[in-house]
Formats: C-alpha cells, structure tokens, sequence
C-alpha cells in the first residue's frame, strides 16, 4: 500500500483526536503506531495494516464517541474511505478493530489477528510505564477524580459493565482495576518483553506512593495482590 494513503489516515485522525483531553489524544495514537511498528520487527506481519489499525483503533472509542459510534466504527470507515484504502484492507482493519481494547477483553473477546495482537500489546503498553501514569492523571483530572483516597478500595472482580460505568475512582485504583493487569494480557513476545519493564514502573510508582502517603494497609494490598497475578 502507498505511505501516502497511510499519510492521510494519520492526518485525519490528528483531526479527530486533536484536541482531546481524557489520554487519547493524537499522541498517544501515534506512539501506538511507532511502539506497534517496533514490535513488528520481531513479528513480521503487514506493516501497512498495523499502522492503520493503529491509527484508527481510538477513532470511535466509546468514552469520545458514544455507543453509537463504537458499534458502526463510523469515523473509521469516513477516515478509510476518504483516504481511497482498498476494500479488503479495510474488512481487515475493521475485524481487527472491533476486537481491541480493555473493556472488549474483559467481555472475552480476544485480537485474533496477528496484526491486531501487535496494536492490542502496543495500546497496553502505552497505558503502562510512566506515559500510563501521566495519561492516568490526565484522564483522572478530565473526569475531577482524586489521585489517591486511602478509603476507597479499588473493585477486585470487575466485569466491563461495572468497569465502563465507574464513575468514582483514583489514579490509584485505576492501576489495581486495569494497569497491572495488562501485563498478563499481552499477546506476542514482544509486547511480553515490553509490558515487563513497563508493568514493574507502576509497582515501584505504587510502593513508593504508599511509603509517602504513610499508607502501610495499601503496601500490603499491593503485596497480597500482585501474589495473586
Ligand atoms: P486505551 O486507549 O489505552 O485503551 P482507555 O480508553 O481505557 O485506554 O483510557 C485512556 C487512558 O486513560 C488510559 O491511559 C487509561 O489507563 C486511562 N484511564 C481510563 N480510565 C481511567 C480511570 N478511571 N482513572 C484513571 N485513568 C483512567
Ligand atoms: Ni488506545
């Protein structure tokens, strides 16, 4: 496929997710991009199709969209159409699409793809490491959400109704309730290798954390919980 095409993809989606303020942004869309072409040296798959799948796998996100959006993928077929993507990439790119994502995991639906496993690692490697942290607070200062609150205890059997309908939460919880799980949810090697480093960034965010906030019942938590991934 022409880079050119791809071009027109990337620069739409600037469009779209520009201006956004709850972690999505055009940024983070574009490391998606670069983290799942790097990881697709080691899985040598369609380079193409994984930077459109990328590119697009935020553009009808449910939190920014609506449910409307999220189940036609309207913005994703304006954005393939207008930038002229042949038909059976964009069947690929769509199948791929519908299966990305926190929320879709904890319905069980899995990237089966070998393209979309490579964007599905990559996304959760994004919300890892210290740009998770960063995008964590900027989505929790979006919504007016604390960072900690040692009196409210994250949800441990979470299914995605419970987990799409929250709408009190920290920073804090937010990493018992999805970012320290994703690190077992990666599904090529290289993601494996990645989601590690990233993964042992939120614990020692975490211990550190609990040390200064002097909250001991929270460095236990932490302990009993990661005993139990
Ligand atoms: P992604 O695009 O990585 O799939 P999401 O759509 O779930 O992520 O959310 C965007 C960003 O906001 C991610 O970094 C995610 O971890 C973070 N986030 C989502 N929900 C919350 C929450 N309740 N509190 C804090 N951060 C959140
Ligand atoms: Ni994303």
């Amino acid at each position: 496929m022409e880079t050119k095409e791809i071009a027109i993809v990337r620069e739409e989606v600037r469009k779209l997710l520009g201006s956004d303020k709850s972690g999505h942004d055009a940024s983070h869309v574009e490391r998606v991009e670069a983290l799942a072409l790097k990881f697709n040296e080691e899985e040598k798959q369609d380079a193409a199709v994984v930077s459109l799948i990328a590119l697009l796998h935020d553009a009808d996100d449910y939190k920014l969209f609506g449910k409307e959006s999220a189940e036609n993928l309207s913005n994703t077929h304006r954005i393939m159409n207008l930038a002229g993507i042949p038909e059976k990439t964009q069947e690929t790119v769509i199948e791929a699409i519908s299966t990305i994502g926190y929320s879709k995991r904890l319905k069980g639906i899995t990237p089966a793809l070998p393209e979309a496993k490579i964007v599905s690692d990559a996304d959760m490697c994004d919300a890892l490491g210290a740009l998770g942290i960063i995008r964590s607070f900027q989505y929790a200062s979006s919504k007016g959400n604390p960072l900690f609150d040692r009196n409210l205890r994250p949800v441990t059997k979470l299914s995605a109704e419970v987990y799409q309908a929250k709408t009190q939460d920290t920073v804090v919880n937010h990493c018992f309730e999805k970012l320290l799980k994703l690190r077992g949810m990666m599904l090529t090697e290289a993601g494996k290798k990645e989601a590690e480093v990233r993964h042992d960034f939120i614990v020692f965010f975490l211990r550190e954390l609990f040390e200064e906030e002097n909250a001991p019942e929270w460095a236990d938590y932490l302990n009993q919980y990661l005993k139990g991934l």
